[in-house]
């Protein structure tokens, strides 16, 4: 499977992720010169359009969303290879017309039989298109390779999530299936292992006996945009924490892996999912809580609520805004809280990862004690990436006084524009084969046991909803969560100071 030679069949050519990501990406890596030397792109849509048609739509979206500016030459080599097709993903003829035509672009490209099907379709379709790839004899040929990108969300609960895995894996080995959590493919999550596994100054002392508590938040300021229909069946529940969140907890909690191939590092990974303090009804009610944004301001500017956005019922009770308290029930983190928060409608857009170390006792500096402040260590995502680090020190002059001072390591200062873009990424690793940065099946298994837990206990209440103000920073509630812990939430703002 070293060759990296392939089409890449994009199944929802037309659709937003495709303009706003795919596309963007594979301008991109054509800019940086990663795409394999025989290559061509295959977008299928339902709606009828010619290849120039579809070329200048890709062209302005490239324009609009990649991070190099266009060149001429560069979209000259990479629009040449990109094709459109229409048909409907149900309809078997379509199927009939797109093996033939894949066949015809191999003699063309030399891309050898080898595919990438990418699915960035609604998610009722992953079932039917890799059956129709299979009947139409497809996938797993002998001679080459074939690869199914598949888009969250990756089933709706354990239950469908595994039913959707059978279809899936009855015709595309693990192996070859690359389901995407598109945080694996940002620049600081790949960083998280680098940080706490090569330096002496962190790993002997990531662990209960010195931290006191993380906190891992990913807030935006926008609100639910124009997907209501798609976020009315998620909710942020599924949205963000089934994925995204419990990815950065892994990342954050796991033990050093026993090497850096796939299959360990995702071992490690797994195990830390397997260790998740169960939730029962009585723990979702008292450590967790849902909200949903009522009107209010972003930006200054007066924003309609939750239950007035585009295609969201009036009624809803979907949640915008998730806070959880949980427990890692292992050796290292026995007793540490993990808290995490995300929301749409916040006041900051920030993706962090917080971790507050113990005091030391109050000893030498008693009478000072006031002054003295968590040492903090910071793990920027997003929109700024880097690490922060605070720690105590003597404010110069004759009267003994201390204040905490930071340390502050920015990776794409200052345009946070530079680093490559998650799917570049993930499209670049899928190409040449390696799913380390795709979650494993018994990932998705465990992180919906999890949330299903939650998602269960809610159904049977119904919460008071809008219970936060557009861009406020969330229900009442979440500050209570950790306020009876006798902790706050925190935030490193853009001045360097935690807010
Ligand atoms: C997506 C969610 O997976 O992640 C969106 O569906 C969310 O609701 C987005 O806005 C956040 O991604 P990023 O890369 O902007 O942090």
């Amino acid at each position: 499977d070293t060759d990296t030679s392939c089409i890449l069949v994009i199944f929802g050519g037309t659709g937003d992720l495709t303009h706003r990501k795919l596309m963007p990406a594979l301008y991109n890596l054509q800019c940086t010169q990663k795409l394999p030397g025989n290559f061509a792109v295959v977008a299928i849509g339902r709606r009828e359009k010619s290849n120039e048609d579809y070329r200048y739509e890709v062209y302005n979206s490239i324009k609009n969303f990649a991070r190099f500016d266009m060149h001429a030459k560069v979209w000259q080599n990479l629009q040449q290879k990109i094709y459109y097709q229409r048909f409907n993903f149900t309809d078997d003829s379509g199927y009939i017309g797109l093996a033939d035509f894949l066949q015809r672009l191999d003699e063309r490209y030399q891309t050898r039989g080898n595919r990438i099907f990418y699915l960035a379709v609604a998610p009722e379709y992953f079932g039917v298109i890799v059956e129709k790839l299979q009947a139409h004899g497809m996938v797993r040929n002998k001679t080459s390779w074939q690869r199914a990108m598949i888009e969250k969300p990756f089933g709706r609960d354990l239950s469908s999530a595994r039913q959707l895995n059978k279809k899936i894996t009855g015709v595309f080995a693990e192996k070859n299936t690359y389901r995407i959590d598109h945080y694996l493919g940002k620049e600081m999550l790949q960083n998280i292992m680098v940080i706490r596994f090569a330096n002496m100054f962190l790993e002997p002392i990531w662990n209960n006996q010195f931290i006191d508590n993380i906190q891992i938040t990913s807030c935006e300021m926008v609100g639910v945009e124009n997907r209501g229909s798609y976020y009315e069946q998620a909710g942020a529940l599924l949205d963000m924490v089934q994925n995204h969140m419990l990815q950065l907890l892994t990342l954050t909690a796991m033990e050093p892996p026993a090497s850096l191939n796939t299959e360990a590092i995702r071992n490690e990974k797994v195990k830390v999912l397997s260790t998740l303090q169960e939730f029962t009804p009585d723990l979702v009610q008292k450590n967790v809580v849902r909200g949903q944004y009522g009107s209010g301001t972003a930006q200054g500017k007066p924003v309609p609520g939750y239950r007035q956005e585009e295609l969201v019922p009036p009624g809803s009770n979907t949640e915008t805004f998730v806070a959880i308290k949980v427990n890692i029930e292992n050796f290292r983190w026995a007793g540490v809280p993990f808290y995490i928060r995300t929301g749409k409608r916040m006041p900051f857009k920030a993706t962090q990862i917080i971790v507050q170390f113990k005091s030391l006792p109050p000893i030498l500096y008693a009478r000072l004690n006031g002054q003295l402040h968590s040492n903090l260590l910071v793990i920027k995502i997003q929109p700024q990436e880097g690490v922060f680090f605070q720690f105590n020190a003597k404010k110069p002059g004759a009267q003994s006084q201390i204040v905490p001072v930071q340390m502050d390591f920015c990776q794409n200062c200052p345009d946070e524009l530079n680093s490559p873009e998650a799917y570049e990424r993930l499209l670049f690793d899928a190409l040449r084969g390696d799913s380390t940065l795709f979650t494993r099946w018994d990932e998705v298994e465990h992180s919906w046991r999890f949330v299903d837990t939650i998602a269960a206990t809610w159904r049977q209440y119904t919460p008071d909803f809008p219970n936060y103000p557009a861009g406020h920073r969330g229900p009442r509630a979440a500050e209570e969560l950790i306020s009876r812990d006798g902790r706050e939430w925190l935030h490193i703002g853009k001045q360097q100071r935690y807010v």
